[in-house]
C-alpha cells in the first residue's frame, strides 16, 4: 500500500509508470470519503492500470475559515475505506506547504460567465481555488484520466475548460451522482443534517424530478413558485434556487420553447446546510 506525501516522489513513481505504458487515473478528492468518492474510484479501477487518489483539504477554495477549520479530517479512516477497495490505490496526502511552498494563495482564472452564477456567485473566489489546486495536480500527475462527479456540475466545467487549455492529454470522465436511498445527493455535509431534516431532505431531488418532468407541461414561473412553496413549507428548509440553464453556457433559459441542452440545478438551505443537487434535463 503506498501513501505519498511528497511530489517529487508521486513524479518519480509516475515517470517509471509511464515508461511502462501504464495508464494512469487520477481521483482528487478532500477525503472524508463516502459512497460518492468511492463510485469515482471504482470506475477509476475499471479504467486503468494505476490509480491515485488524493487527498487534501485545499485551503484556497474556502472563502471562510471557519469552513475550512471545520472541514472533516478522517485520513486514517479515509485510508481504510479506499484500501478496502484495493490494496494497489495509491494515496497522495499533501501536507500544506507541499502543495504551497510559497504559502496559500489562489490563481485568477477567467472562466467568463460559468463561475458568475449559482455556486460561483455565493462563494466568489472558490472556483479559483478549486482550479488553482486541480492545475498543481494535474500539473504533478499528468494522469491519462481524471474523474469528477456531476454533483458538482459547476466544477466540472471548469475542469473541462482547464483540460482544453492545459491538459489535453487527460481524458475527463464525468461520473453520475451517487445518492442516498431516499435521492438526497450524497455528499460530506449530509453528515450535518439531523434525523428528521435528512428524512425530509428526499424533496429536493423529488423537486428536481418534478421540474424536470413538468417542463413541457407548464410554465418556468409556475414550477418555480410549486417547488418553493413546497420547498419551504418543510420545517428548516429554504430554497435558495431552481435554475434552468444551458448546461455547457450556463445561461438562464427563461422559456420552455428552448429546450436543448437543458440542465435543472437546486440549491435548498436546511437549517443552514447548503445543499446542492442538479439533473440533466435534455
Ligand atoms: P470533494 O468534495 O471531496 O469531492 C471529490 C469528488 O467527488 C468531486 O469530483 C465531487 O464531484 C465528487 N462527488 C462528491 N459527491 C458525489 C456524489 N454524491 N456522487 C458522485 N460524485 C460525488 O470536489 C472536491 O472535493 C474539491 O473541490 C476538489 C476537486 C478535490 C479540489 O479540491
Amino acid at each position: 500500500m503506498i501513501i505519498e506525501n511528497k511530489i517529487k516522489n508521486v513524479k518519480k513513481s509516475i515517470s517509471y509508470d509511464k515508461r511502462n505504458n501504464k495508464k494512469i487515473s487520477l481521483v482528487p478528492t478532500m477525503g472524508s470519503i463516502h459512497k460518492g468518492h468511492i463510485f469515482l474510484i471504482e470506475e477509476a479501477i475499471k479504467k486503468s492500470d494505476v490509480v491515485w487518489v488524493s487527498i487534501f483539504i485545499n485551503p484556497s477554495q474556502f472563502d471562510d475559515l471557519n469552513d475550512y477549520k471545520n472541514y472533516p479530517r478522517t485520513l486514517n479512516q479515509d485510508i481504510n475505506i479506499i484500501h478496502s477497495l484495493s490494496k494497489n490505490i495509491r494515496i497522495f496526502s499533501p501536507k500544506i506547504n507541499e502543495m504551497y511552498s510559497e504559502g496559500v494563495s489562489y490563481e485568477k482564472f477567467d472562466f467568463g460567465k460559468i463561475v458568475k452564477v449559482m455556486e460561483g456567485k455565493h462563494r466568489p473566489n472558490h472556483f479559483n481555488g478549486v482550479a488553482t489546486i486541480v492545475t498543481k495536480l494535474f500539473d504533478i500527475f499528468k494522469p491519462d484520466y481524471t474523474f469528477f462527479g456531476q454533483k458538482d456540475f459547476q466544477q466540472v466545467l471548469i475542469i473541462k475548460n482547464i483540460i482544453e487549455k492545459k491538459f489535453k492529454e487527460t481524458k475527463l470522465i464525468t461520473c453520475k451522482t451517487v445518492r442516498e436511498a431516499n435521492g438526497l445527493a450524497i455528499s460530506s455535509r449530509n453528515r450535518l443534517l439531523d434525523h428528521n431534516d435528512y428524512v425530509n431532505s428526499k424533496i429536493i431531488y423529488e423537486m428536481l424530478v418534478f421540474a424536470k418532468d413538468s417542463f413541457n407541461k407548464l410554465k418556468i414561473n409556475e414550477i418555480k413558485e410549486h417547488v418553493s412553496n413546497k420547498i419551504n413549507s418543510v420545517p428548516n428548509f429554504e430554497l435558495v434556487y431552481l435554475d434552468f440553464r444551458n448546461s455547457n453556457s450556463l445561461e438562464k433559459i427563461i422559456s420552455s420553447k428552448e429546450n436543448q441542452n437543458l440542465h435543472i440545478f437546486i440549491c435548498v438551505k436546511v437549517n443552514g446546510i447548503r445543499l446542492i443537487d442538479n439533473i440533466d434535463a435534455k
